[in-house]
């Protein structure tokens, strides 16, 4: 099968539990409870050997293809989508380097339970919170920008008169208002919530 192939069944596994993942953040604009609630039953699903051993092999898959791909496609891009394709594509590649060390550092190392307290401790403490707001800004626009850049190569009619450009534009406009109310909902509640001691040790204390 040809790389391209592997990356694009690897990306759509991985996007489907991204889809999800971005839902489950989205919902603590209803605050933490509410946000561990939901994580405790997507984790049904995926916190399990053989959804998460799949998971974490289409990540690794993703990242080794991608660099491949982006190797060739800084050649080649030329217009705004092509190298939005790419440089998202690269981001997200370092990002889920980061991010997997981290959540499975914060579980088999400190033996924390990687819920809301763990995704939200850095984003709400200064000065962590100068890495992790462009950090996690850039990761959810670059998941929106990576199948935006996608949708305008692949797509050909147009739909509701509007032109696959016009289509992708829409996206990257929803995936900018979706990422400014996933950080409303991760950073609103947490003044009111109560940390428990054992993430402190995420941010210093
Ligand atoms: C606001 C942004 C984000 C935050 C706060 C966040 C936080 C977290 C947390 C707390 C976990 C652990 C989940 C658990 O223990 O059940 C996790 C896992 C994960 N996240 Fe994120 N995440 C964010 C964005 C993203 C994005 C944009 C992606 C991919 C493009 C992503 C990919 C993953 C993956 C693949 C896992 C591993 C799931 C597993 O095997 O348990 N995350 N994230």
């Amino acid at each position: 099968m040809r790389i391209k192939s592997i990356h694009y069944f690897s990306g759509i596994v991985i996007s489907v539990f991204v889809a999800f993942h971005l839902l489950n953040h989205a919902s603590s604009v209803f605050g933490a409870e509410q946000h561990i609630a939901v994580m405790e039953l997507f984790r049904v699903v995926y916190r399990n050997v053989f959804v998460e051993t799949l998971l974490l092999a289409a990540v690794l898959v993703q990242i080794i293809t991608g660099l491949w791909l982006f190797n060739k496609g800084r050649k080649w891009a030329t217009t705004f989508f092509e190298k939005l394709q790419i440089w998202s594509g690269l981001y997200l590649a370092i990002f889920f380097v980061i991010h997997l060390s981290a959540v499975l550092g914060g579980r088999l190392v400190l033996h924390l339970d990687t819920n809301f307290y763990f995704g939200v401790a850095g984003l709400n403490t200064f000065p962590f919170n100068l890495f992790f707001i462009p950090y996690y800004g850039l990761a959810v626009l670059s998941f929106f920008g990576h199948i935006a850049a996608i949708h305008q190569r692949k797509m050909k009619p147009s739909v509701l008169g509007l032109s696959p450009t016009a289509q992708s534009k829409f996206m990257l406009g929803f995936g900018l208002l979706f990422t400014l109310f996933l950080f409303y909902g991760l950073t609103n509640h947490f003044q009111s919530v109560e940390i428990p001691a054992a993430y402190g040790v995420l941010v210093g204390k």
